[in-house]
């Protein structure tokens, strides 16, 4: 009788909050009242239910506290789409509706360069995971691309720390406002994934603060993200999932981050610096005790319950990992059940399209596209790209697609009736990259019989639809071996070119491959990252003209690996598993404009079927912040948008700084002439640099360059003002 008083009194808060909340119309509980209801739940916890509560119960669950009402927390994968479900041998589960969305790959999205698509993003990610019973989904990735060879690059956001914020911000935003909580990953400097668990990065304070911190910063003051996921690799000798320095010094008490710190699955190695060192929830341990798991025997089970019973771990520690938990719980809608999610419907498919349309890059075009579909009387599509799916590829992040629309698909639909279109395969995937001189010999006959030629190559995360184990290049847990296009990509394209000049090239893939053998000769050159679900629909819109592409490079695209900063000034993926960052702040194009090495496209480059025209750039100082105008034409003859792109210099610096540094950006839309303002502010953090010596951000007075353009290679306008 007494337990069941004691559950139905304290229960009542955990409940109360529910009934709290729907009194308020489902406002979710904030401020005073949710710490009062958490600190009397904490009262009540024994010490064996709070241990319970910080590891994992099954692969992506964790405890609650039935007892007191407080319900167990249920994470999924992954950063575009809520991922298939698994047993308690991450295996898959058979017969399960599980098929989801398949939002475009993190490059994608970051290629819209278009913040209010990070949030329609983010909330068709947040209304499928509630939909399907999930609490925190495990995205967005938002590691920057130091060098194209990191197997997860598709993943994340770019090279840029501040186009990555600002889209990793507005991703949050519309995940957590479906009631769901994201979790940014992985925190931070897993930027390789050779030896990812063992691997020691080494890098200065500048590095960290100008570029791998930045986003997770932005993640937890702008976006509010509730979780935050502690990375495998090692961070100045200390693993990053429980690093004193970036866990609790930095993201907690500098950044000032209240909600919950979860490791990587298996990241954690060490019960005291766990429980010391700002873990608050330990996943995946289990991963190395297969095939039977003891749940008690994580680090932070039974031997933490022993160092917090015999005083070593003072239970105010542990306390503060239970109210992080227990935050989580009463911000997501956990508390409050007024969301519910959708799942599949039209309109999250409508969404991954658009974002697939603006995300896809027109790198090159000699006046070969938009092919007019009117006129065009054949086209031959070439290369096993065009009808390779790959939802199911690439790691964690695999989705089992409610459907997949290849790039050969998206080509039928939009040529309809009046083009011929046919197709050849042109390579084959082979473990050991032959080259098969016969399909390339079909792809070249069927090209020379056609009017257009498209070759849809790049790399591939999977040699089938299957899961984890048979991934390659692009994908978790491996890191590319060069920047070559495999299975003989390259001969194929010079084949083909050589039989008929009208070739268009199409990239799938996450990151740049070495063109240099055709680069010059083919007259057409799309990136179209992983487009996700609608990808082959978004392409085909492209190549038709039907939409006017106005995707930019998230990256640089160097002409040759030995070009690229992390190769040649720094180390990947390093030696005797310990990686210098020797490249520092030099990383992108903050490299390549520094030290005046041409890349292949420029960080900020994409081509549109319109031109556009600025003028009027104005600055005006007003304080440390400067008023930056100025004015966009569309000079052509197809409505477009246009990624106006504003750079900083600062011209007299007593540190070495970038030429340029990306610090606004904003995408108009102009119908054919319409000309429209820009209108930014950039404020001090613009202007400043890290002082290793002060131990802090600097503005120094003097000069600097506003630089306005289409591209960080492509300024338009620039201007200097005194600070
Ligand atoms: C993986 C990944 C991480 C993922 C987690 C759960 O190893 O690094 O991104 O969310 O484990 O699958």
């Amino acid at each position: 009788m007494k337990n069941r008083f004691i559950l139905l009194l304290f229960a009542i808060p955990f409940l109360a909050c529910n009934n709290q909340v729907k009194e308020k119309k489902g406002k979710i509980m904030e401020g005073a009242n949710v710490e009062a209801t958490i600190d009397s739940l904490i009262n009540l916890m024994t010490v064996e239910e709070k241990i319970e509560m910080i590891h994992a119960k099954s692969p992506f669950v964790s405890s609650g506290v039935k007892r007191l009402g407080i319900p167990d927390l249920i994470m999924s994968d992954g950063p575009y789409g809520v991922r298939l479900e698994q047993g308690d041998d991450y295996a898959p589960k058979p017969n399960v509706d599980d098929e989801a969305t398949y939002l475009p790959k993190g490059l994608t999205l970051a290629s819209t360069w278009n913040a209010e698509l990070g949030y329609e993003f983010g909330k068709v990610l947040g209304s499928e995971a509630k939909e399907r019973g999930k609490n925190i989904i495990l995205g967005p990735g938002v590691n920057i691309t130091r060098s194209p060879l990191n197997g997860r690059n598709f993943e994340y956001l770019g090279e840029d720390p501040y186009l990555s914020s600002i889209m990793a911000v507005g991703y949050i935003k519309g995940v957590q406002d479906q009631g769901v909580a994201a979790c940014v990953k992985h925190y931070l400097a897993n930027n390789q994934e050779f030896h990812r668990t063992t691997v020691n990065v080494l890098m200065s304070e500048r590095a960290l603060r100008e570029i791998y911190l930045p986003a997770f910063k932005a993640a937890v003051q702008d976006g509010k993200v509730l979780a935050v996921m502690g990375s495998y690799n090692k961070f100045r000798g200390q693993y990053c999932t429980h690093n004193q320095y970036l866990i609790n010094d930095v993201l907690k008490k500098e950044i000032g981050f209240n909600g919950l710190l979860v490791s990587d699955w298996g990241a954690v190695h060490n019960s005291r610096e766990a429980m010391l060192n700002g873990t608050d929830l330990e996943m995946g341990t289990d991963i190395s005790m297969m095939p039977k798991p003891d749940y008690n025997k994580f680090f932070m089970a039974d031997s933490a319950l022993a160092l917090v019973k015999n005083g070593e771990i003072p239970l105010s520690v542990l306390d503060d990992k239970i109210r992080r938990i227990l935050r989580v719980m009463f911000k997501t809608s956990m508390a409050n059940n007024n969301k519910t999610g959708e799942r599949n419907t039209k309109e999250h498919q409508q969404t991954a399209l658009k974002i697939a349309e603006e995300g896809i890059v027109l790198l090159k075009n000699d006046n070969i596209l938009p092919l007019n579909m009117e006129s065009v009387k054949s086209i031959a599509v070439i290369g096993d790209n065009a009808t390779h799916k790959h939802s199911m590829g690439g790691g964690s992040s695999q989705i089992k697609a409610k459907y997949e629309i290849t790039p050969l698909e998206g080509l039928k639909t939009v040529c309809g009736n009046n083009v011929k279109i046919s197709y050849a395969a042109g390579y084959k995937l082979s473990k050991n990259n032959e080259i098969d001189e016969k399909l390339i010999a079909e792809a070249v006959k069927l090209a020379k019989s056609s009017e257009i030629a498209i070759v849809v190559g790049g790399w591939i995360q999977n040699w089938s639809v299957s899961t984890w184990s048979d991934n390659v290049l692009d994908s978790e847990d491996t890191d590319k071996p060069n920047m070559n296009m495999p299975f003989g990509q390259d001969k194929l394209i010079q084949e083909v070119i050589k039989a008929n000049p009208n070739t268009i090239v199409v990239l799938i893939g996450g990151g740049p491959v070495d063109m240099n053998l055709w680069v010059n000769q083919a007259k057409g050159i799309i990136q179209a990252w992983y487009p996700g679900m609608e990808g082959g629909n978004a392409l085909a819109n492209i190549i038709s003209g039907k939409i006017n592409p106005s995707g930019k490079l998230p990256m640089t695209f160097p002409k040759k690996l030995e070009d690229c900063p992390a190769h040649k000034l720094g180390e990947f993926p390093g030696k005797n598993d310990v990686v210098n960052y020797f490249d520092d702040i030099f990383v992108g194009y903050r490299y390549y404009d520094t030290y005046k090495v041409a890349p292949q496209f420029s960080f900020g480059h994409g081509l549109s079927y319109t031109s556009f025209e600025y003028s009027d750039l104005k600055l005006v100082a007003d304080g440390k912040n400067v008023k930056v105008s100025f004015s966009v034409k569309n000079t052509g003859k197809k409505e477009g948008a246009e990624v106006t792109q504003v750079y900083v210099n600062d011209v007299e610096a007593s540190v070495k700084r970038p030429e340029k540094e990306l610090k606004g950006f904003s995408k108009v839309f102009l119908a054919v002439g319409e000309s429209k303002k820009v209108e930014m502010v950039l404020n001090e953090s613009a202007f400043s640099f890290y002082d290793e010596t002060k131990k802090s951000w600097v503005m120094e007075p003097g000069e600097f360059k506003i630089m306005v353009g289409s591209s960080s290679s492509d300024i338009r306008q620039t201007k200097s003002i005194k600070l």
